[in-house]
């Protein structure tokens, strides 16, 4: 059957951001940002840059408009209900900080995965050493986390299940719904890591079962870096581990109890609310399944062509029918280690990757990629094209056979 305009997978874009090199990166942060980012942050900034909640002149409602608005649109998006419960941080790392420390004391029990991130796996390994027990949870041979096994480790102390949605590095979105229905029913905590799947394929706290969303602006959501948050469930109460300035009831003694200045300290990043303001306004009027849709015919794209190449290892790169991916893709070149082979990619054929442990340690130690220093990590972004993956392969193509003939 010919194809058809309407059956292509591919977005249709009115306006597409300069991009000065072929650039797979976007798991590490999306760029470039659409165009009306960069301009609305630009515009904003320059004609309401004053600190919001601060004041009662226009300029200062205005801003605090913008940053109500934001808070009520990332509430929506998240299917939260109350958006005074949406909170803004710096980052996931921020928030998940904020969540873990501030929900998980000595004595608590915690169940946590393989695939987490250092965002998460490092505030973990810090509770272990004051009095909190974790118990970890492998990934398959596919990079699927069995919600079963997690279920089977909940306990009478467990405070939380702290998972992540999307792996960085092996792509896979893990089934946190079957963990989080039971989590429910047991009156356990479970806070998500949603840094690579907000923006991507829907969350929506309610479908996931969870009480804590910890999102990142700067990646799918196509905000700037400095900005992210949270959706904390109605009746879920974090414990403080900051205290300060909000611009409210500023003669009390103690930090606010009402959210969202509960969970916000000091002044918040005012263009950083803008720009993700007008980057979640992008993926809604684009639609998040048709640009997981265009990321992901991509993803394919790349998988098959790099399957195809002798000498090249991907990692758990297969799909299994009714499980989601994100679209990102690690492999390495057999021989080479990833920092190499990323070096090449950049150097002699003008693409960015990211190269190394991904900041997430256990998911090599898991692959045996740790002592490779690593794998090559491709990710797709909603303005990468056919011919950029065609590129990737070729270049890739080009290493693996010059390996092939140094060993010759
Ligand atoms: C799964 C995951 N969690 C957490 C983070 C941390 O995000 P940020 O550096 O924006 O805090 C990342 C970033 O790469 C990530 O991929």
């Amino acid at each position: 059957m010919p194809t058809t305009e309407t059956s292509s997978p591919y977005l249709k874009l009115d306006e597409v951001p300069h991009m000065p090199i072929i650039y797979l990166d976007n798991g590490a942060t999306s760029f470039p940002k659409p165009d009306q980012v960069y301009r609305f942050m630009d515009t904003f900034y320059r004609n309401y840059g004053v600190n919001p909640g601060r004041s009662g002149f226009d300029l200062c409602l205005e801003a605090g408009s913008l940053v109500d608005e934001t808070r009520k649109l990332l509430c929506q998006f998240l299917g939260g209900k109350d958006s005074n419960r949406l909170v803004f941080g710096y980052n996931s790392t921020d928030v998940l900080n904020l969540a873990i420390f501030g929900l998980i004391k000595a004595g608590d029990h915690v169940v946590t995965t393989h695939v987490e991130h250092n965002a998460t796996l490092r505030p973990l390994w810090k509770l272990e050493h004051s009095g909190v027990e974790v118990d970890w949870v492998d990934f398959d041979a596919l990079g699927w986390v069995d919600p079963q096994e997690i279920i089977g480790l909940l306990r009478p102390n467990t405070r939380a299940v702290v998972m992540n949605h999307g792996s960085n590095v092996i792509g896979t979105v893990q089934d946190v719904a079957a963990v989080g229905k039971v989590c429910r029913e047991r009156g356990i905590l479970l806070i998500v890591d949603i840094s690579q799947t907000a923006g991507m394929v829907p969350v929506k706290l309610d479908d996931l079962g969870a009480d804590v969303l910890c999102f990142t602006g700067h990646k799918s959501l196509m905000g700037p870096m400095g900005i992210g948050g949270m959706y904390v469930r109605e009746g879920v109460e974090i414990e403080l581990t900051r205290a300060g300035g909000t611009g409210v009831k500023s003669a009390q003694r103690n930090h606010l109890d009402e959210y969202p200045w509960h969970m916000e300290y000091g002044t918040p990043n005012l263009p950083g609310i803008a720009g993700l303001n007008a980057g979640v306004k992008w993926v809604e009027k684009h639609g998040i399944d048709a640009i997981h849709r265009h990321e992901m015919a991509l993803w394919h794209r790349l998988r098959d062509g790099l399957k195809a190449i002798p000498g090249v290892t991907l990692y758990c790169a297969e799909d299994v029918p009714g499980r989601q991916r994100i679209s990102v893709l690690s492999f390495n070149v057999d021989g080479l280690e990833a920092l190499d082979t990323g070096t090449m990619l950049d150097v002699d054929h003008n693409i960015a990757c990211r190269t190394g442990l991904h900041c997430t340690p256990m998911v090599h130690e898991h692959l045996g990629t740790d002592k490779l220093h690593g794998t090559v990590r491709f990710s797709i972004g909603a303005f990468n094209t056919e011919a950029h993956i065609d590129a990737a392969i070729a270049g890739v193509r080009e290493i693996a056979e010059m390996q092939m003939n140094k060993k010759k």
